[in-house]
């Protein structure tokens, strides 16, 4: 589906972001392996997220859905049981790669794990092989594609450094671990996302961080009844790209996630000299239950470039084309270095953003690992491939707004995975 972004005077109002998609992923799973039943408040509803639902459920997990609440009850941490045929984990890359987690320790049982065309050229390798190491077996598609074979089995604790930060494969491991005969250690080169490490600390497990490494204790069940899914930062990012990019703009948006392990994009944007107040939470080396929120509000203003330097990454992950798109209208040149990672997301990103913007007048250039842009005050406009993939998709959308002409969205309807009413959510600020 192809969809048209004009130009906007001004946008103007109150927008609060659909639920947060890593969070909800991490409650339907945990809410899954729970002995008691868990109620999961303000759970996604989108396609990533609705995967995890049937994930769950053909697992043996029995899920009721009231509007925005859903419980689960669970089948307990040993219990899952063996689906007829294999699990359809859609376009979720984080489904994908936590659930084999669980999965390994179910002795006895085996499981296949398939998706769509872009979920099959995903890695899993770097799942594998640390399950491996645990003592499951894993077979993939020529050993790094889906469809992949989970076969259950006694685990063993390990340490295991991750050579790229990876919070869906440290989360993998860490779930591995909360089966595994003793303590499962997992190291990371940068910090990435830790809602599984607080999730898991509200439900009783013991979880330490000491610096880069995080460390989980076998449990014997998780005891939690109760999560609240706060607003996605990552959905919100559209909508302060836009607020900041479009003239005339102030927008406030209500109840987002500002856990620090996300909201890099936001000190990325400060520092660009973008507007966008808050109350952002301090970074902070003891690990805390809470996912914090914060209303932000947005404003207009003029844009200096910048460097994003490979530490930032993991934190401003999924939010790295905005960087590239606020880069269009900054003075001077915005540069994303340690970005490899990208190449392997829902579509090649940093391909889909260099030919994405330079098709609507950017000078940017695409390197090994990232991409620079050169400041020219504006974006012409014209048309945008999202190439299957939300994230470009919705940052079409907004370069449509602040831009020239205008821009065509070829494949709109990509957005869904994390954001169903994301256009109808940008119009509706439009003034
Ligand atoms: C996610 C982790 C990130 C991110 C993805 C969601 C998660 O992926 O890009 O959208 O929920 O753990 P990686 O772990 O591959 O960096």
């Amino acid at each position: 589906m192809n969809e048209r972004f004009d130009p906007a005077h001004a946008l103007r109002g109150e927008l609060r972001p659909p639920a947060d998609k890593s969070i909800s992923h991490r409650a339907a799973l945990l809410g899954a392996m729970a002995s008691e039943p868990v109620r999961i408040e303000g759970y996604l509803h989108a396609a990533d997220t609705t995967s995890t639902l049937e994930a769950v459920r053909a697992l043996g997990a029995l899920v009721e859905v009231h509007g925005e609440e859903v419980v689960v009850r669970g089948t307990g941490l040993r219990e899952a049981r063996e689906p007829d045929g294999p699990i359809d984990v859609g376009n979720a890359g984080t489904l994908l790669r936590l659930l084999p987690g669980w999965l390994a320790s179910q002795e006895g049982r085996s499981f296949t794990l398939d998706g769509d065309e872009s979920i099959r050229r995903r890695p899993v390798d770097r799942i594998a092989e640390p399950l491996r190491q645990m003592g499951a077996e894993i077979e993939a598609r020529e050993g790094r594609f889906a469809p992949l074979r989970v076969s259950g089995a006694r685990l063993r604790a390990i340490s295991y450094e991750l050579p790229v930060a990876s919070a869906q494969v440290k989360s993998c491991v860490l779930l591995a671990g909360l089966t595994a005969d003793g303590a499962t250690t997992v190291g990371e080169p940068e910090r990435s996302r830790d809602h599984t490490e607080r999730m898991l600390l509200r439900a009783g497990v013991q979880v330490q961080r000491n610096g880069r490494h995080v460390t989980v204790v076998n449990a014997d069940e998780l005891l939690i009844d109760r999560i609240r899914v706060p607003g996605d930062p990552s959905s919100a990012a559209f909508m302060i790209a836009a607020g900041v990019l479009v003239p005339r703009s102030r927008l406030l948006l209500r109840d987002v996630g500002v856990n620090w392990t996300r909201t890099g994009f936001l000190r990325i944007v400060r520092r660009m000299r973008g507007i966008v107040l808050g109350d952002l939470e301090q970074e902070s080396p003891e690990l805390v239950e809470d996912e914090p929120v914060s209303d932000l509000d947005v404003a207009h203003g003029a844009l200096e470039g910048t460097v994003v330097e490979p530490v930032e990454v993991p934190g401003a992950i999924d939010e790295l084309p905005l960087v590239g798109l606020l880069g269009c209208f900054a003075e001077g040149e915005t540069v994303v270095r340690g970005a490899r990672e990208l190449r392997v997301k829902e579509s090649d990103r940093i391909a889909g953003v260099v030919d994405g913007l330079r098709g609507l007048g950017a000078e940017i250039e695409a390197t090994d690992d990232g991409f620079v842009v050169r400041g020219t005050g504006g974006l012409r406009g014209g048309r945008l491939d999202a190439r299957g993939d939300h994230r470009l998709a919705m940052m079409g959308a907004v370069a449509g707004l602040a831009s020239r002409e205008g821009v065509e969205v070829v494949g709109m309807e990509a957005a869904a995975v994390s954001y169903p009413g994301f256009a109808d959510d940008l119009r509706s600020v439009i003034a």
